[in-house]
């Protein structure tokens, strides 16, 4: 989760028997090292760090790899080009996916894991097909990978379905949103625990409204606001009228209106209740025991 999964939450995750992510979005070199400053600190030792493929600076998988994560998260474009240099530094590459065919290409390009994402998922992604159609459809088409279900888990619930249909882990978002260590307002963390997965909705007003506008074929889930409401459906007509709509969202943010402001989100909102630490929501997990 680009800048809202930093160091604080990464650690707590891996400190908590799961496998914590820094959300590094487009790869902005001094926000990592403030971030790995945490992680650090925590002395962990065994998290990822996650960058979004399509804008990321040029060296941002270089740098990221300086941090000597256990795992580079790749997501939202071709990872054919750096894979060699993941492994040459001795980390795994973990590509997410949201087709069949971004499967098949992230196998053959050596990914080491593959994460699945469905179209319930908070953020971006593709909003073709839901979780329980494409897991096992990439458990075929990639059948000797580790893969990785994401979109609406909350728990071992999720967890379960996830492995019937032909998963070996999950990987949580909007769940870990949710918790103290994120990096957020609490306001926008109020508002995960006031919503449910109806109250979301995939759309690429805020990419218009915020930048950047996002490669054709990805769209974000997030929670429905007025812009929403007003602009979803209705992306070209808003194109033309953006302007004053960026400065009302540059407000809100400062002011942490969330009738407006953007938050990313998930299905799986309906579970969420409260605003914890992180080691509880990896608690809803029962432990793996290596082997
Ligand atoms: C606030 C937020 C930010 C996200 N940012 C990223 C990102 O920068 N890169 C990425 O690969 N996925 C990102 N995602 C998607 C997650 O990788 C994952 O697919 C998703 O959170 C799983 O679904 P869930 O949110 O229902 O748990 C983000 C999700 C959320 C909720």
């Amino acid at each position: 989760m680009a800048k809202i999964a930093g160091g604080r939450l990464a650690a707590a995750v891996s400190s908590a028997g799961g496998f914590g992510v820094v959300g590094g979005g487009y790869g902005d070199p001094e926000w990592l090292a403030g971030e790995m400053m945490h992680v650090d600190a925590a002395n962990v030792g065994n998290v990822g760090i996650g960058l979004i493929t399509w804008n990321m600076g040029p060296d941002a998988v270089t740098n990221a790899l300086s941090y000597k994560p256990h795992a580079l998260w790749l997501s939202f474009g071709d990872p054919t080009p750096y894979i060699d240099e993941i492994h040459a530094a001795g980390a795994v590459a973990i590509c997410q996916v949201g087709t069949v065919a971004e499967a098949v290409a992230a196998a053959g390009a050596g990914a080491d894991v593959l994460v699945a994402q469905g179209s319930e998922a908070g953020g971006h992604g593709r909003p073709g097909r839901t979780l329980f159609g494409l897991l096992p459809a990439i458990a075929a088409a990639c059948p000797s990978i580790p893969l990785v279900a994401a979109g609406g888990i909350t728990d071992q619930a999720g967890l379960d379905a996830a492995k019937a249909l032909g998963a070996s882990g999950v990987a949580l978002g909007t769940a870990l949103y949710a918790t103290e260590e994120a990096n957020d307002a609490p306001e926008a963390k109020q508002r995960l625990v006031d919503s449910i997965g109806d109250d979301t909705v995939h759309s690429v007003v805020y990419d218009l409204i915020r930048g950047p506008v996002w490669p054709e074929g990805y769209t974000g889930r997030s929670i429905r606001t007025t812009l929403t409401d007003q602009w979803a459906g209705r992306e070209d007509e808003l194109r033309e009228v953006v302007e004053p709509l960026i400065a009302q969202h540059q407000k809100a943010a400062a002011e942490a209106d969330m009738s407006i402001r953007v938050v990313w989100a998930g299905e799986g909102l309906d579970a969420i209740t409260a605003v914890e630490p992180a080691r509880n929501v990896v608690a809803r997990f029962a432990p793996v025991t290596p082997g």
